[in-house]
């Protein structure tokens, strides 16, 4: 990328961040712009904090775990979604841009509201184990086979960042779409043996436009996954398989 400094420790960073509280009905968005001097081993969740601490007081942004885990520090950098905790100043241009997800509830600044989308889209799509029978006490599971238990929690890697959802163009345009995080969940449940649904089932769920069917396979979201998820083979896969259901 043009104008990234592998050594980047003593340039100055100009920040341009995208600013607006919904709250406020006067609140009219703008860019603030903001100077830092970059230090070694900067990530952006440092370098907000710095400018909250000493340039703007205001400032809203979300972190909880700044280890990649809780995914609620996802944002637009430099245009692309990507987590502020994950991502150093290194490896970016010495002018960074900041912007809230798009596609998610502003609650104000860089910080929006993707548990409630996430909650509705695991409402929606039933992303819980399905089981007509009443779990029995002191019952013991069946054992799982090691290669399948591997596949399911490679899946379950998913930290529900959004940022799937925010570099999908299919998203931008119809807002019911369940994007590649909720065509993931499928394929996860769909694996599990505990789950006793079907395919007749999860095609309820989403042999449509707002899923499988609407994907335009524009691949954004597995570019920005920002835990690698297996994201074009997992859609590929799930709409094989609806398909071989619908003409069933
Ligand atoms: Fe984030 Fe990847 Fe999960 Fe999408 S699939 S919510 S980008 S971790
Ligand atoms: Fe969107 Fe990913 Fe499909 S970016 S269109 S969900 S391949
Ligand atoms: Fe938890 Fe960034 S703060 S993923």
């Amino acid at each position: 990328m043009s104008g990234v400094a592998p050594d980047a420790k003593g340039r100055t960073l100009n920040f341009q961040i995208l600013r607006c509280n919904p709250q406020n009905e006067a609140s009219l968005p703008r860019i603030d712009h903001f100077e830092l001097e970059e230090a070694s081993g900067m990530t952006l969740f440092l370098a907000l904090n710095e400018i909250r601490d000493t340039q703007a007081p205001s400032l809203q942004f979300d972190f909880v775990c700044r280890a990649g885990i809780c995914g609620s520090c996802g944002m637009l950098i430099n245009g692309l979604p990507g987590l502020a905790c994950r991502t150093l100043t290194s490896s970016l241009p010495s002018t960074i841009t900041l912007a809230p997800l798009p596609g998610f509830e502003l609650i104000r600044d860089l910080s929006v509201n993707t548990g409630k989308w996430m909650r509705g889209m695991s409402e929606r799509l039933e992303t819980w184990i399905h089981d007509q029978e009443m779990p029995k006490l002191c019952s013991m599971e069946t054992p799982m086979e090691p290669e399948l238990a591997e596949q399911i929690y490679e899946l379950e890697r998913c930290i529900e960042c959004g940022c799937c959802i925010a570099g999908c163009g299919t998203y931008q345009m119809r807002e019911d779409f369940v994007g590649a995080v909720g065509m993931n969940q499928i394929g996860r449940f769909r694996l599990d043996p505990r789950d006793k649904r079907d395919d007749a089932d999860f095609y309820k769920l989403v042999g449509d436009d707002d899923g499988v069917f609407g994907c335009m396979t524009l691949l954004g979201c597995h570019d920005v996954c920002p835990k690698s998820l297996p994201l074009q083979t997992q859609i590929a896969f799930l709409r094989r398989k609806m398909l071989a259901h619908a003409l069933k």
